[in-house]
């Protein structure tokens, strides 16, 4: 794969919201499925929570790709375990299949083991996300709660000698701005 060595994965800061919005309407509109309201999700996001971790791809200093993490929550009928939920991702459309995706995963999963997360999920293409040693979660027994979307979608990555057969059965729910999530209340 072709990778420009002078991109960089640094932690977002607020000046780059405007091209972050901007590379993510980018990105959609130029993916199979448009732009859904991704950017405004991830303002959304962003204002709804503190405790969002987000990484910008530059290149001379300027945003080309971004990843955005939300908490999330594996709920079992004893117990909740919370995690951090990766989406969603962009990469300007000019910029894409240059490596800049997987910088920003390999960003994000680095972070998540330094700072001691339980696990990632993420939704999204499995010729991609394998790659970071996702695997399904309805593998492991575990469902997302979104009616509608399929499961095999959703990936996870557990970091902590967290027994997944704990959770089997158990419901994963992301933040509420990501919408309805009455899967198992209908
Ligand atoms: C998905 C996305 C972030 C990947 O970023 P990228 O910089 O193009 O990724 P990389 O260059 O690191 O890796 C590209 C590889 O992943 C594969 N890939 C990326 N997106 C894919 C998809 N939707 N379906 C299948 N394969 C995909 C490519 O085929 C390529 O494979 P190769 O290395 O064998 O050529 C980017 O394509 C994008 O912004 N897409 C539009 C928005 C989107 O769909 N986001 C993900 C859901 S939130």
């Amino acid at each position: 794969m072709h990778f420009d060595k002078s991109v960089k994965i640094r932690a977002e800061i607020d000046s780059d919201r405007e091209a972050v919005y901007r590379l993510t309407v980018d990105a959609f509109e130029h993916s199979d499925f448009g732009h859904n309201g991704e950017a405004e999700l991830i303002n959304a996001v962003r204002s709804g929570h503190r405790d969002t971790f987000s990484l910008v791809a530059v290149f001379n200093d300027k945003p080309i790709g971004y990843l955005l993490c939300s908490p999330c929550s594996i709920e079992t009928q004893n117990e909740s375990i919370v995690g951090m939920a990766i989406g969603p991702v962009a990469v300007a459309s000019k910029w894409q299949k240059r490596g800049v995706g997987t910088l920003l995963m390999e960003g994000c999963v680095q972070h998540a083991i330094d700072s001691h997360w339980n696990y990632l999920v993420v939704a999204g293409h499995p010729d991609f996300y394998a790659r970071f040693k996702f695997e399904l979660l309805s593998k492991l027994g575990l469902k997302h709660c979104f009616a509608g979307m399929p499961d095999n979608i959703f990936f996870i990555r557990f970091f902590k000698a967290v027994q997944a057969s704990k959770f089997a059965d158990g419901q994963l729910r992301y933040c509420a701005e990501f919408g309805p999530q009455n899967r198992f209340e209908l």
